[in-house]
């Protein structure tokens, strides 16, 4: 197959024809029904979904609706259900899939459409109901002009590990908890406040933290199913926070 356009991609000649089915409705189109649709593509070398996904946009159905900003793994817009389990497709190589694969939105999240979910609500209401922020009687006071106070570098790396989360979601769609509580935290908001908990700035006592996360909607309704361990792009440490941030919250 030779280039029809310039977005279009060249398939090598070994390449595989990939079945995609995806999962296809909007709902705030009243005619619109929930439905898989079939697309077919040929296969280059180093196809990601992504560009999978944006050939058959751009090529085959431009009202295919989902998300991506950086393509790079860094911004978590582009998560999905792969073959059902969530991924990032900027970051899956076609490659590593069967020639059939199956698409689907992240369960957990509202539907926008298709494959694009509102992951950016669900992260802003448990960022407020944690308060993911440094809470620091004295910020007000510091003076900028004087030389920073140092950390700790590997208090400073420690803190870096947990924060490396992009909020893809992928822990909340893969967690059971999650699923049935649309109160839970998640993986992610434990390990938001393992964060905070950290950071030598923060003026929180174990108190304030043991309220925002001390119950069922918190660390006590995790079942250690371990999902969002196993899901999470980013491998960050999801089981070894819950588990440290549980054995904190028990003995207060
Ligand atoms: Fe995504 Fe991992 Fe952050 Fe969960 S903890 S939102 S899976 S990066
Ligand atoms: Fe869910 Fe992870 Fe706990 S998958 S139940 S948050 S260990
Ligand atoms: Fe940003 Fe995939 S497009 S993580």
């Amino acid at each position: 197959m030779k280039t029809v356009n310039k977005q279009q991609i060249i398939p090598t000649t070994s390449a595989r024809t990939l079945t995609f089915n995806i999962f296809r409705h909007n709902p705030s189109d009243p005619s619109s029904t929930p439905r898989m649709q079939h697309y077919q593509l040929a296969e280059t070398d180093t196809m990601t979904l992504f560009i999978a996904l944006n050939d058959i946009r751009e090529n085959q159905d431009p009202s295919l609706a989902f998300d991506y900003v950086c393509r790079a793994g860094i911004c978590g817009s582009c998560a999905m259900l792969v073959n059902g389990k969530p991924s990032l497709t900027c970051r899956t190589l076609t490659k590593d899939l069967p020639d059939v694969i199956n698409l689907h939105p992240l369960p957990g999240f509202a539907l926008i459409a298709d494959l694009s979910v509102d992951t950016g609500q669900w992260m802003q209401g448990m960022s407020e109901r944690l308060e993911t922020w440094i809470h620091n009687q004295h910020l007000a006071e510091i003076d900028l002009s004087q030389v920073e106070e140092k950390m700790d570098p590997q208090k400073a790396r420690d803190i870096y590990e947990l924060e490396r989360c992009i909020e893809c979601g992928c822990c909340v769609a893969a967690c059971a908890t999650a699923q049935m509580n649309d109160n839970f935290i998640g993986a992610v908001g434990i390990n938001q406040i393992a964060r905070f908990e950290l950071d030598p700035r923060d003026e929180r006592s174990a108190k304030d933290f043991y309220q925002l996360i001390g119950s069922e909607d918190g660390v006590f309704g995790c079942m250690t199913l371990l999902g969002c361990d196993d899901m999470c792009p980013k491998d960050l440490p999801l089981a070894q926070q819950i588990a440290f941030m549980r054995r904190k919250m028990a003995t207060r």
